[in-house]
């Protein structure tokens, strides 16, 4: 019988980032420091186990996506098509009901997870895109005309006025379904992983863009993009490539091999600007939303 628990321990967070390295192989998966501090009020890291051993995991919580829970049934590949990852939805679905919200969104990055969110009354609401791009010799940059790029390892004290200069409205611009909130706090804690992949561009001492690489511990090859968001006046003046080239060269420099990054699929802009710099397409990510409650389906 299958059994879902919270996680509480060090030990059951490293087998929910089991089933999820599993599941995602070459994506960031949050450190079991980072679990931790996820967690809040209303917010469930749970297993799902069968005999005590785990077969899947998840999560319900507030979405960043504004109006909706989030929900994210997991079951790693040799248990999948047993019925588990139906009593987890379902599960994850009414621990998320006392959040209040109407909707919950979920993830799905493979057809067969489409088809199970479809099967259970989720609609597609939206696409991610992956665009990934190996890093080879990449030359120094030079900024626009009286635009200045520095890194967060030599300006340390930028990052925390970077959130209200080009983090929020960055985020709050992005093309998504529904508008994106990042608190100030994720923000500080979970936008940058390396000050020195980080970089902002600068006319005089206002900060007008931003562009990171996030590193992996698990890959250390392999880094993602963060946020790449230069101010609305600022735009189409070649700040976002000279940041984005300035996160590659760092790469080059730093023993990593490729980067990549997701984007929304209507977000023509950012997947024109990677394209440009050499990116090409990866995987594919589809956001599902349903109603809350969501209503027992027959199988
Ligand atoms: C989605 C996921 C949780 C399903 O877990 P599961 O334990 O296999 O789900 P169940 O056994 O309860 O339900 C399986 C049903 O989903 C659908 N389904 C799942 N995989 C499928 C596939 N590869 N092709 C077609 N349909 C598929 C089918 O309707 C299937 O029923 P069937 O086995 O009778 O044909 C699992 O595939 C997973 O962990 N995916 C990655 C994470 C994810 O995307 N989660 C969000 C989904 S909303």
């Amino acid at each position: 019988m299958l059994t879902i628990r919270q996680a509480v321990s060090d030990a059951d967070y490293s087998a929910y980032r089991e089933v999820r390295i599993a599941l995602e192989p070459g994506q960031r998966i949050p450190t079991i420091e980072d679990l931790r501090s996820f967690e809040r009020p209303g917010r469930h890291t749970v297993l799902a186990e069968v005999d005590g051993q785990v077969v899947g995991c998840g999560i319900a919580d507030r979405s960043d996506s504004v109006g909706r829970a989030h929900v994210q049934p997991r079951i790693a590949p040799q248990f999948q098509r047993r019925g588990y990852g139906t009593e987890l939805l379902y599960k994850l679905c009414e621990l998320a009901e006392p959040l209040g919200f109407p909707t919950a969104g979920a993830l799905a990055d493979d057809p067969g997870s489409v088809a199970f969110g479809l099967r259970h009354g989720f609609t597609e609401v939206d696409r991610q895109v992956e665009q990934v791009r190996p890093i080879e010799d990449e030359l120094p940059v030079s900024a626009p005309d009286g635009v200045e790029i520095v890194s967060i390892a030599q300006r340390p004290e930028l990052w925390l006025p970077a959130y209200d200069a080009v983090g929020a409205p960055g985020f709050a611009d992005m093309a998504a379904s529904r508008e994106v909130k990042i608190s100030r706090e994720q923000w500080e804690k979970y936008e940058m992983n390396e000050p020195a992949a980080t970089f902002l561009a600068l006319r005089g001492e206002s900060i007008i863009g931003v562009a990171s690489l996030l590193t992996d511990e698990d890959n250390p090859a392999r880094a993602e993009h963060g946020l790449t968001a230069v101010v609305r006046e600022e735009r189409g003046r070649g700040i976002a490539s000279a940041l984005k080239r300035q996160c590659l060269h760092w790469a080059a420099s730093n023993g990593i091999s490729e980067v990549y990054t997701w984007t929304q699929q209507y977000n023509e802009d950012m997947r024109r600007l990677n394209e440009r710099l050499g990116f090409s397409y990866g995987l594919v990510s589809v956001t599902l939303e349903a109603p809350l409650p969501l209503l027992r389906r027959p199988s």
